[in-house]
């Protein structure tokens, strides 16, 4: 019996990041594999949403917590809704970007988000992209990856969402903007940006997504592999 067999539910974990193509990745693989998806970026921006619908100050770490425990939220097909409200557009903007990076610094925000994160955990398995998955929300991910790209490459990548959705941005800001991002994420006290060793690190500047794709499926794979040739040893000689 594999792996695969057994209530486990097995967990990929995807860490990298703004606009190093995670989350694109996360969605293909979960896509691939039949498996959940959950964008944990999110939910922290979800935090930032309903926070500023209701006023509190993103230097009120009590009152942010609070937000990230009880704010209604649901991901479907049609999009992502807060309090029954389409915002999955409102999510994206570089205002509610700059501040989540601010939003999610608070420890407290962190540790109330940590379980919600967690219920997305369900069969038949679950990919989760962020800053922490591997770390901190699913430790025992079947399988880590540290994705990332140059500057450059992430710079211009998110230049071209802004534009295909029709929000001008000045490249050069787009640049800094992100810089500030990466400092702030690898910063912060609780679950810093960082590539750790239990993670495949991949590169992504000179790959196509479904190159990306296929390496963390062929990971994956490896892995799958390996768990069920343990397990049929262990059956054979306990
Ligand atoms: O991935 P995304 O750009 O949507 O994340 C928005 C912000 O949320 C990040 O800049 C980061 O500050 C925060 N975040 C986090 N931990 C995660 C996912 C996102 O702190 N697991």
């Amino acid at each position: 019996m594999g792996a695969l067999s057994q209530t486990r539910v097995p967990v990929i974990a995807i860490d990298g990041p703004s606009a190093s193509g995670k989350g694109t990745v996360a969605a293909r693989v979960a896509q691939a594999l039949g498996f959940h998806y959950l964008d944990s970026g999110a939910l922290y921006r979800l935090t930032t949403l309903a926070a500023i619908a209701a006023a509190i100050a993103l230097e009120d770490e009590p009152g942010l917590a609070e937000v990230a425990r009880t704010m209604q939220i649901r991901f479907g097909a049609d999009g992502v809704r807060l309090a029954g409200r389409d915002v999955t557009e409102a999510l994206r903007t570089e205002e509610v970007s700059a501040a989540t990076s601010r939003v999610a610094a608070w420890p407290a925000v962190c540790a109330a988000l940590l379980e919600r994160q967690r219920g997305f955990r369900q069969l038949p398995g679950l990919v989760a992209d962020g800053r922490d998955m591997g770390s901190i929300v699913f430790p025992d991910a079947d399988v880590k990856v540290f994705l990332s790209a140059s500057l450059e490459t992430r710079a211009e990548r998110r230049y071209k969402q802004l534009m295909e959705k029709g929000m001008y941005a000045k490249m050069a800001d787009v640049v800094e903007e992100l810089r500030r991002r990466d400092a702030r994420d690898a910063s912060r006290p609780v679950a810093p940006l960082k590539h750790y060793p239990d993670a495949f690190f991949l590169d992504t500047s000179g790959l196509s997504v479904e190159q990306a794709v296929a390496q963390v499926l062929d990971w994956w794979r490896e892995r799958a592999s390996r768990r069920g040739r343990e397990t049929d040893r262990g059956g054979k000689s306990p």
